[in-house]
């Protein structure tokens, strides 16, 4: 099968496609025949080695989430069964025409969505729906959401008033960015990039202030975020896709109005508290069959030009998700 994996650290010609044997699968496990992969943005900061948590070893193939076709079960699976389509939820090795995950990391694929955006439903379109949760999102409330126009970014607005929010300001880098995060329900849309954006937040939110700000750029704007809070209002900080891995020290002083800076990781989440973490797959699913959450496809690209998706990706030019397709 085709794989394409990285040799060393660098931009995007490093990744190289290559002949591999098919994954081997455990009782436990899943073989599944890709249609789609997920793209993420650590998929980027981990080629160029900047990723915050740091470097993959090398050589390198991303974990993301996968939608396809199950090949074959291992002897102690129940749920699944050749034929069927699934999302595997962050499988290894997943630049690959075929990935093998246990079977606890799968969802069948709901009717009514292609190959393509069910691998929303995998880790990016969870991670936007827990980050709501995690800030306890509360009717009536109003919420920012940086990088709207991004993979979880554009979920997240969407999710965010189907959770109840009354006001929802998205961010984003480019005015096509910005009439995207309108398109999907933001009341407003604002340039991050520009000096004052804490200010064209604060009148786009209006006098109760920003309740909600959900954070994966990172960087200096995390202590703008904490200004633009409102008293009680709750921050959480996700990633670094701005790239600035040290973060900034917030200063104690600044949260003396009841706010609350938190952080997000699916991964504990997922190791500490499962049941919670099953109840957002539900949630999202549910937004996603009742049509309040969209999940959007930016481009479809070939396995083989793995190096143009990330492009897309780290010149900051998609709007959604980007898929791979073998
Ligand atoms: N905590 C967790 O469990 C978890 C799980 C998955 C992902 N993440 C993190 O979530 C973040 C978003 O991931 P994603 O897959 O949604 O990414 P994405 O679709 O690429 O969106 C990231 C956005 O960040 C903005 N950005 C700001 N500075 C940038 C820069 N220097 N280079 C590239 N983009 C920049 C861009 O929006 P504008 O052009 O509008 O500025 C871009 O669209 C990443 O930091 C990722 O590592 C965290």
């Amino acid at each position: 099968m085709r794989i394409v994996r990285h040799h060393e650290y660098g931009p995007s010609k490093v990744l190289v496609t290559e002949e591999a044997e098919r994954p081997g699968y455990g009782p436990e496990d899943v073989l599944v025949r890709a249609e789609a992969i997920g793209v993420d943005h650590a998929d980027v900061q981990r080629r160029l080695g900047t990723f915050p948590l740091g470097p993959p070893p090398l050589p390198y193939c991303p974990s993301t989430d996968v939608a396809g076709t199950v090949v074959a079960v291992g002897d102690r699976v129940g749920d699944f069964t050749p034929g069927q389509r699934v999302v595997v939820w962050k499988a290894r090795n997943a630049y690959a025409e075929y990935v093998a995950a246990p079977a606890a990391h799968l969802l069948p694929l709901p009717e009514g969505l292609d190959a393509a955006e069910a691998t929303l439903l995998g880790s990016t379109g969870r991670v936007a729906v827990h980050l709501l949760r995690t800030a306890r999102v509360a009717e009536g409330e109003t919420v920012l959401v940086h990088a709207g126009a991004g993979a979880i970014g554009h979920i997240a607005v969407q999710a965010a008033r189907a959770l109840g929010a009354a006001r929802v300001i998205a961010t984003a880098g480019s005015p096509a960015k910005r009439d995207f995060a309108r398109s999907l329900g933001a009341d407003a849309a604002v340039d991050h990039r520009d000096p004052d954006w804490p200010e064209r937040v604060a009148e786009a939110a209006g006098p109760g202030g920003v309740d909600v700000v959900l954070d994966g750029v990172g960087g200096r704007q995390l202590l703008d975020d904490v200004k633009v809070l409102a008293p009680y209002g709750r921050l959480v900080f996700y990633g670094a896709s701005g790239g600035d891995t040290a973060q900034p020290a917030i200063p104690a002083l600044s949260l003396m109005g009841m706010r609350q800076v938190m952080g997000f990781s699916m991964p504990t989440l997922l190791g500490s508290r499962p049941a919670e973490a099953e109840e957002g797959v539900r949630l999202l699913l549910g937004f996603v069959r009742d049509g309040s959450v969209r999940p959007v496809i930016h481009a479809r690209v070939p396995l083989a030009e793995a190096a143009r998706a990330h492009d897309l990706l780290e010149e900051r030019r998609s709007m959604g998700r980007v898929v791979l397709v073998p």
